[in-house]
């Protein structure tokens, strides 16, 4: 180290000492510090109101599960159903697909959900308490869609997972398709053990997302929605909106990049996951791609949805069934 260095101190600097701080705000330096307390109380400009737990249910990290789930993937264009191993991931039924009626009002889309479900389990025999994970095109709230940009607007606040249980025969759990597909990718697949902040994107008839911190589920996200030359992305560069505007593939990539800009710039993922019908032609596009984080396919490209409505309603069961222990061990050792 050289010479010690002496500067000027400026005089807004901080005091040297805590008598020259007394000093200067007994001498009227910092007069108006601190500030003087109203007479009247102040009046809260927000409170706090304890939330509802209208939250699909979201699955501990690492949760391992095993048995058969049903799962099924509501899509604009498609509904889609099989019966899922969850200790092995893999599909042990037909996966069975309809096309999604139009338009797709949620009567007309809960009776094709119920005709894939019977052809599913057409033959096969299953317990009554059979999990069943059903995963839609919107904002998931407390067992009903708050949005529906691809689906009929009659989803809204429709009792989706009550009356979707009701034309199934089965108690079902509804979450949103990209979240579903996201947890399958994130508890099986390409998203297993990365850490940071891990983005699934499907890419098809809309643009679905699901963001995983750690590993932890961030539900609900809709990056497809996010802002591009004043409307929502979807609309430019989804799947359908590709086909739409009869754009190549090296045009449409280019979009796709300044909509990945857009991501990474709010979220900046350590990892992109890619599913959806887009992601299976990656060898088309892939060559353009161009993103800060390292992009992966999804592995379970057809299945994924499917899978991930599964696998959550399978952890939302064992969930209910654990707090339902507690509350009657309880009740049991009040009443002993
Ligand atoms: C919906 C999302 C959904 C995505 C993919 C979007 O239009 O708002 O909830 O995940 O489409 O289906």
């Amino acid at each position: 180290m050289g010479r010690r260095e002496t500067w000027p101190r400026p005089p807004w600097g901080p005091p040297r000492t805590q008598s020259a701080v007394s000093r200067r705000v007994t001498d009227g330096g910092l007069r108006a510090y601190p500030p003087p307390m109203p007479s009247d109380p102040i009046e809260p400009i927000a409170t706090v109101l304890p939330l509802e737990d209208d939250d699909p249910f979201i699955p501990e990290v690492g949760t391992r599960l095993s048995g058969l789930a049903l799962g099924i993937d509501v899509g604009g264009t498609g509904v889609k159903a099989a019966l899922v191993d969850l200790a092995t991931a893999q599909l042990v039924s037909p996966r069975v697909r309809e096309r999604t009626p139009q338009p797709s009002t949620p009567e007309a889309v809960a009776q094709t959900i119920a005709s894939v479900v019977a052809k599913v389990l057409d033959g096969i025999d299953v317990p009554a308490d059979l999990p069943v994970g059903c995963g839609l095109p919107g904002v998931v709230k407390a067992g009903r869609l708050t949005t529906a940009a691809n689906i009929d607007a009659g989803w809204v606040d429709w009792p989706a997972e009550e009356r979707i249980g009701e034309a199934i025969g089965h108690r079902t759990w509804i979450i949103n398709d990209a979240d579903a597909a996201g947890l399958a990718e994130v508890a099986y697949g390409a998203g297993q053990g990365k850490p940071g902040t891990v983005i699934l994107l499907t890419i098809g008839t809309g643009i679905g997302s699901a963001v995983f911190l750690d590993g932890n589920l961030v539900p609900n996200t809709e990056f497809g929605h996010l802002e591009m030359h004043g409307r929502g992305a979807e609309t430019l560069v989804s799947g359908a909106a590709r086909e739409r505007r009869k754009l190549g593939w090296k045009r449409w990539a280019r979009e796709f990049n300044a909509y990945i800009a857009r991501v990474e710039l709010y979220v900046c993922p350590d990892l992109l996951i890619y599913g959806g019908g887009v992601s299976k032609e990656w060898s088309k596009w892939g060559k353009w791609s161009e993103t800060k984080a390292p992009v992966v396919m999804a592995r379970f490209l057809n299945t994924s949805g499917i899978m991930g409505a599964a696998y959550a309603a399978a952890a939302a069961q064992r969930a209910d069934r654990a707090h339902h222990a507690i509350s009657q061990a309880q009740a049991d050792a009040l009443t002993a």
